[in-house]
C-alpha cells in the first residue's frame, strides 16, 4: 500500500510485514451526508485509515467520501466488519459482497468479525473469510471484541492480522497485547477517547496543559506510542478530526506514560449482553 508523503515510522505500525497508518478515523454513529463529508474531510486532513462496519449502515457514505477524496484506492487502509448474525459461511460471503458494493471497491484491507458468536463455529467463519482473502476481496482478516483466549483459538484457525478491542486509559488490555506481541498482531484501539470521557480527566488535562495539547491528543499519543497499537477515534467536527491528527509533534515522558497507564480500572464503554467473557 502506498502511504501519504508524510508517513514515517512514527505514524505507521508494521505487523506481519504489513504497514498500517496508526491513526484511523472511526465512523460509527456518523451517517448520511455528514458521513460523506466527514470521510472526505478526514482524508483531506491526512488520515489514511478508515474504520467502518456493515452494522454502522454507512458504508455507502464511506464509499462516497473515499471516491470524492480523489485518492487512489491503494492510498487508504479500509476496514469493515461482519455482524455477528452473519457469520455462517454463506452469510459471510453475502455480507462482504454487499459491503464491497456499497464501499465501491473491489477489496477491503481488513475484514473483521465484529463480535464473536458462540452459536456459529469459528472455524467455519474464518474459513470463509480466508477464502475471501485468497480471492483478493479482503487483503487481511481479523477479529474484534475477542478476549485473549478466543483470540488464541482464532490464531489456530486462520491468519489473523488484528484484534480490534476497546482500549483507552480506563481499560487496560494487557492480555490481548501479550498475544499481539507473541504473534505479531495489530491491536486496534476502539473508543480510544473513552467516548469523550478523557476530555474531562483532571490528570490528563494537567499533562495536556504541560504540552500545550488537549487530553484527547495526549491519550492518542499514549496509545500510539505502544508497539502493535493503532487507534480509531471518531469525531463529528472538523476541529476534533484535525486535533486528533495532530498528535505526532510532541513527546510524553516515561513518567507521564506510567501515570496514564495507572488510570486503568477495567471500565468499559461498550458491554452488550451478547459480549464474550472478557479478560
Ligand atoms: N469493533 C467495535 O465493536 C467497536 C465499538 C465501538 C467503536 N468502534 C470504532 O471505534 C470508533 C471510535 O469509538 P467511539 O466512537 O465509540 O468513541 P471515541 O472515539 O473514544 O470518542 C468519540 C467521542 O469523543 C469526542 N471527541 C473526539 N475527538 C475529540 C476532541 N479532539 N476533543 C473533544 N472531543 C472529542 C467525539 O465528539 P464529536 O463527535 O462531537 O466530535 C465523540 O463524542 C468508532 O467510530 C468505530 O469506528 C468499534
Amino acid at each position: 500500500m502506498r502511504m501519504p508523503r508524510e508517513a514515517t515510522e512514527a505514524t505507521t505500525v508494521t505487523v506481519q510485514g504489513v504497514e498500517i497508518p496508526k491513526l484511523g478515523f472511526g465512523t460509527w454513529q456518523i451517517s448520511g451526508e455528514a458521513c460523506v463529508a466527514a470521510v472526505r474531510d478526514a482524508l483531506e486532513i491526512g488520515y489514511r485509515h478508515i474504520d467502518t462496519a456493515r452494522m454502522y449502515a454507512n458504508e455507502t457514505e464511506v464509499g462516497q467520501g473515499l471516491h470524492d477524496s480523489g485518492l487512489n484506492r491503494d492510498e487508504v487502509f479500509l476496514t469493515t466488519k461482519i455482524w455477528r448474525d452473519d457469520l455462517a459461511p454463506d452469510d459471510v460471503n453475502q455480507a462482504l459482497e454487499q459491503s464491497l458494493r456499497d464501499l465501491r471497491t473491489e477489496y477491503v484491507d481488513l475484514l473483521l468479525i465484529h463480535w464473536p458468536n458462540a452459536a456459529i463455529a469459528l472455524a467455519d467463519t474464518l474459513g470463509a473469510m480466508a477464502e475471501a482473502q485468497d480471492a483478493g476481496r479482503a487483503r487481511h482478516i481479523g477479529v474484534a471484541n475477542f478476549p485473549s483466549g478466543l483470540l488464541r483459538e482464532a490464531l489456530e484457525l486462520a491468519p489473523i492480522l488484528c484484534d480490534q478491542v476497546e482500549y483507552h486509559p480506563y481499560l487496560g488490555q494487557a492480555d490481548v497485547l501479550e498475544v499481539a506481541r507473541e504473534h505479531d498482531l495489530l491491536v486496534t484501539a476502539y473508543s480510544p477517547l473513552a467516548q469523550g470521557k478523557v476530555l474531562r480527566d483532571p490528570m490528563l488535562r494537567e499533562i495536556a496543559e504541560a504540552h500545550g495539547k488537549n487530553p484527547a491528543q495526549v491519550t492518542l499519543r499514549w496509545l500510539l506510542d505502544q508497539p502493535h497499537v493503532a487507534a480509531i477515534p471518531k469525531a463529528s467536527s472538523h476541529e476534533h478530526r484535525l486535533a486528533n491528527f495532530e498528535v505526532f509533534d510532541f513527546e510524553l515522558s516515561d513518567a507521564e506514560r506510567g501515570a496514564i497507564a495507572g488510570l486503568a480500572s477495567q471500565e468499559r464503554m461498550i458491554d452488550p449482553s451478547f459480549g464474550p467473557d472478557w479478560d
